[in-house]
């Protein structure tokens, strides 16, 4: 695999800008949340690592589970097209107030999906908080409660994010330079 470094256009929030942001999305919900029922749902895989970061400053009582989707008929480092649940919640959403936790919101099918799905469960309240927007991107549209950063069209990779399911791991949000990245073979 390559270092990142080969293929590295630019950082684009760092490591800092990404944590001071977090905390105050973590205030925001600290807020909103008192006296309710929260449960975090993260969007596997690329929530992950945004999820760990706010929760750890969510002070309000919560419980945490997990979905996957998938999306098909798109090629790689592309979103949107259909999506399908591939991995259900453990956890009865009736009555609980649910945030949504996603690494990004892009065209929106994504979340679009995932909210009427989990709205048929008659959860008590429903939310979206996404660590980054690509707001240009929108072919659904969708409400956003609580938004990280308004990103350009640029196709990201680190913290959660990832390229060809590598570089989840790093600390920043960078810009990949895809004259210069080697898909895996
Ligand atoms: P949407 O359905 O188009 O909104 O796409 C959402 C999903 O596509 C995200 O949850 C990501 O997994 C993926 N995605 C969209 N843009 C990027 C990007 O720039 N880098 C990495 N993954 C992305
Ligand atoms: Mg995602």
């Amino acid at each position: 695999m390559q270092d990142y470094k080969d293929f590295l256009a630019e950082i684009l929030i760092d490591e800092q800008t990404l944590q001071t942001r977090i905390k105050e999305l973590a205030e925001e919900i600290n807020r909103d949340y008192i006296g309710k029922d929260l449960l975090l749902i993260c969007i596997l895989r690329g929530g992950i690592v945004f999820l760990v970061d706010l929760m750890r400053h969510i002070t309000v009582p919560h419980q945490v589970d997990f979905m996957a989707v998938s999306s098909y008929g798109t090629g790689a480092r592309q979103s949107g097209g259909s999506v399908r649940l591939s991995l259900d919640l453990k956890t009865d959403i009736r009555s609980k107030d649910v945030l949504l936790v996603e690494d990004i919101v892009d065209s929106g099918n994504t979340i679009a999906y995932v909210l009427e799905f989990l709205q048929t469960r008659q959860p008590h309240s429903l939310k979206v908080c996404t660590l980054l927007d690509k707001e240009e991107r929108r072919e659904t549209s969708v409400q956003i409660h609580y938004r990280g950063f308004s990103i350009p069209n640029k196709f990201v990779f680190g913290y959660g994010l990832d390229l060809d399911e590598y570089y989840r791991n790093l600390p920043f949000i960078a810009v990949v330079d895809l004259k210069k990245y080697q898909p895996p073979s």
